[in-house]
């Protein structure tokens, strides 16, 4: 009946074609455009990498400021929707203020979000890189119960988004160039990951034709979960607790392999590298760096150091091929840099906007879209004589 398979979690099934980003998951190589990961992250910012995703080659250095300067432009969220953040409780989920107010946004937009207008489409890709920075550092000043800051168009990106942050109302703001490169380079290392469950989110939902608002709003909810971006919260939560309960490290371990109470060890595994997997690589390596600089000591990053050892040289995890994966170690730096543990995937969605804004433009530019519609196996009764009891 026309079935092509049954493949749950699409383990076998490509849902689409794409020259964006290049995974091989046995030999863990990641590259943007072709571009490997290891040169990429070290040498460019992180709008020039977006560049790079979207538009499929490096920009000029003209095309590079110009993108800069429409972007700095954008920044200014309207006043009214600084509201919406006051109807929420101080306690709610940052993923989820952020996740609404990105749906929030289009409704400024109506009558501008026609996804057959190139024009559109490019001013969206703008305002939302300009704007998912502000609505982040709002909700986690919310969360704090601090005042919101206007952005500082005279900063650069990362700085910008630093100060909206950890900037305090009237008071200057001195930018740490090692906070700011070492944040440059975790948003770098997230910007695209090829076909993962959020950016099939943003496909699926873009090929009905929604606009980028309504897809990357989508987006952002599906990287919440714990097994995709929500790993780099869990994880934390992970340390503390076994910090917290006194027992040792094996036994955390011995715990998973007997999938005691369904515990995991968050931040390890993936369903495509099954070797080390090469952006936790670059990570390992500058939280070391990045914490001597700062000047912060943290013994939840021996502890996850112990883990990773312990985890490692084990049969369970070397028969399944189960290695550090990139939220392993990001937490461990985003806590030194000062923000909370609930503020981690917000980074990530930050991190990940131009692979999602990226997917959704060569989707949209794709004659060969069409709406995304998976079949099922039918497993229910078999027609039955309609009957109340
Ligand atoms: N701890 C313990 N066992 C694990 C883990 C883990 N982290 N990951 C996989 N396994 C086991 C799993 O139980 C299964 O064992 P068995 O054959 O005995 O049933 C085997 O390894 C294969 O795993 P799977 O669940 O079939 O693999 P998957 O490809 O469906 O899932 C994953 C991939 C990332 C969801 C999974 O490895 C996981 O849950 N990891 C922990 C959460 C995590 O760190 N997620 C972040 C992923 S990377 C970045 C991102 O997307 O955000």
């Amino acid at each position: 009946t026309g079935h092509t398979g049954l493949d749950y979690g699409f383990v076998n099934t490509a849902s689409t074609k794409s020259e964006i980003t290049f995974i091989d998951g046995d030999k863990g190589i990641l590259r943007y455009r072709g571009y490997p990961i290891e040169q990429i992250a070290n040498s460019c910012s992180y709008l020039e990498v977006a560049w790079l995703l979207i538009y499929g080659e490096l920009p000029s250095a003209t095309e590079l400021a110009e993108f800069d300067e429409k972007i700095r432009r954008h920044t200014l969220l309207h006043e009214d929707l600084k509201h919406f953040f006051s109807a929420l409780p101080h306690t709610a989920h940052p993923m989820s203020v952020l996740s609404s107010a990105v749906a929030a946004l289009s409704t400024y937009y109506e009558g501008e979000t026609d996804v057959n207008n190139p024009e559109h489409v490019e001013l969206n890709m703008v305002r939302m890189l300009a704007k998912l920075p502000v609505i982040a550092a709002y909700a986690h000043k919310k969360s704090v119960g601090q005042a919101f800051l206007y952005p500082d168009n005279s900063l650069s990106f990362v700085d910008n988004f630093l100060k909206l942050n950890f900037g305090v109302h009237s008071e200057p703001y001195e930018i740490n160039p090692v906070m700011s490169r070492a944040l440059e380079l975790l948003l770098i290392l997230h910007e695209d990951h090829e076909q993962n469950a959020s950016t099939s989110t943003v496909r699926l939902v873009g090929s009905t034709g929604a606009n980028q608002f309504a897809s990357i709003s989508a987006g952002i909810q599906a990287l919440s979960g714990p097994l995709h971006g929500g790993a780099n919260e869990a994880v934390l939560t992970m340390l503390g607790q076994i910090r917290d309960s006194g027992q040792s490290v094996q036994r955390f371990v011995e715990r998973v392999k007997n999938k005691e109470d369904g515990v995991k060890l968050m931040g390890f595994g993936h369903r495509v590298y099954k070797n080390y997997d090469p952006r936790a690589k670059l990570v390992k390596a500058a939280a070391d760096e990045v914490l001597t600089e700062l000047g912060v000591t943290d013994p939840l990053l021996d502890l996850a150091k112990e883990l990773e050892e312990i985890a490692l040289a084990d049969d369970y995890f070397q028969e399944r091929r189960l290695y550090p994966n990139v939220d392993f170690y990001t937490g461990v730096i985003y806590k030194a840099m000062g923000f909370p543990t609930r503020m981690f995937t917000v980074l990530f969605a930050i991190g990940r906007l131009p692979g999602w804004l990226a997917q959704w433009r060569e989707l949209n530019l794709d004659p060969q879209t069409k709406i995304g519609r998976p079949q099922q196996l039918y497993t229910g009764s078999r027609e039955r004589e309609f009957r109340r009891n």
